[in-house]
């Protein structure tokens, strides 16, 4: 791997996963690999999960870690080419990204979306001008449509909680918010899942409101499904997320009752383990009887992001000259 924006960049995901285990067993056992090597963490946007285990990663490796809250200590940063600099934005992505690729070995990158121009955000304009310039392998943080180290965290949790020889069915279900959400954990869990659907290792529906489809490029080969109830039937897994529209961009649209996950719900499954990548908003989303009863596996989830970056980064040590 050269870097790590979305599922393709990976060529074996199951094997992927397998390194994210072995690491959770032996967490020091590479720490020869990130000596003298840096990483730097660039944040457009608030964290918790994502900044605290992929600094703990890469400290597990060796390495040292710089942070960098580019939207409130950075200088404001313009990515149009070509135009005279005579308005507020002080330094431009070209100079900068390079900069950045001048003091780190491998840089992680946040920036979420606008949610104002989908062309936009789905060009994923800043991303590829950042990796462009800054000339060292990048991690996606989240970019404004995909989430990739959340979704390997997930993928990890599913691979390590299932004990049958059949095929988990795995369902991603929308659920109420109070704001407008971006589309790219739910785009990225589909995107593995999918993948994963293929290789033979799971079964993945995707079930919301008329309206809230995600798009097709995100979606292959999932079942899309519009009544939750049915979906829901002998699922293992269910994955509770929040997105705004991708049809009518960016929009909250309005929507029958009864999205919120709970406990009356669980009992058309299979006894499902519910996901969700947090922080999530109790008793809108997903109750507080499913977060703290015994189906939740929110907290676990969250712990496999740090061995999920801890392999990503593994990877992409070994390539480095
Ligand atoms: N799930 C996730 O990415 O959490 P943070 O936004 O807190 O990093």
């Amino acid at each position: 791997m050269n870097q790590f924006t979305s599922v393709k960049d990976v060529e074996d995901i199951d094997q992927l996963v397998k390194d994210a285990l072995a690491l959770k067993e032996n967490p020091y056992a590479h720490q020869h690999l990130g000596k003298n090597k840096t990483l730097g963490l660039v944040f457009l946007n608030p964290s918790l999960r994502t900044r605290l285990s992929t600094q703990k990663a890469a400290i597990n490796l060796g390495m040292s870690v710089m942070v960098m809250n580019m939207d409130k200590e950075g200088w404001a940063l313009e990515t149009e080419d070509g135009i005279v600099m005579n308005g507020t934005t002080v330094e431009h992505i070209r100079e900068a990204a390079a900069v950045m690729g001048q003091y780190c070995d491998i840089l992680g990158l946040r920036s979420f979306p606008k949610l104002t121009n989908r062309d936009e955000d789905y060009n994923e304009d800043f991303f590829n001008k950042f990796i462009k310039y800054c000339g060292v392998p990048v991690v996606s943080l989240e970019s404004a449509t995909r989430h990739p180290l959340q979704s390997l965290a997930d993928l990890v949790t599913i691979r390590e909680t299932w004990k049958a020889e059949s095929k988990p069915k795995v369902v991603l279900a929308w659920a109420p918010h109070v704001k407008a959400l971006p589309q790219a954990v739910p785009n990225s869990f589909s995107e593995w899942m999918c993948k994963a659907q293929e290789l033979d290792m799971l079964d993945f529906t995707i079930v919301q409101p008329e309206g809230y489809e995600l798009s097709e490029d995100f979606t292959p080969g999932a079942e899309i499904m519009y009544n939750l109830e049915e979906a829901l039937k002998g699922a293992d897994y269910i994955y509770v997320k929040n997105w705004s529209s991708f049809k009518e961009y960016g929009k909250v649209l309005t929507y029958p009752d009864g999205w919120m996950m709970n406990n009356e719900k669980l009992k058309y499954t299979n006894d499902a383990k519910v996901m969700h990548c947090l922080p999530v908003r109790r008793d809108l989303e997903l109750s507080s009887e499913i977060l703290d009863g015994p189906n939740s596996l929110v907290i676990h989830e969250a712990g496999n992001r740090l061995w999920a970056a801890q392999a990503v980064l593994k990877d992409l040590l070994q390539g480095l000259s």
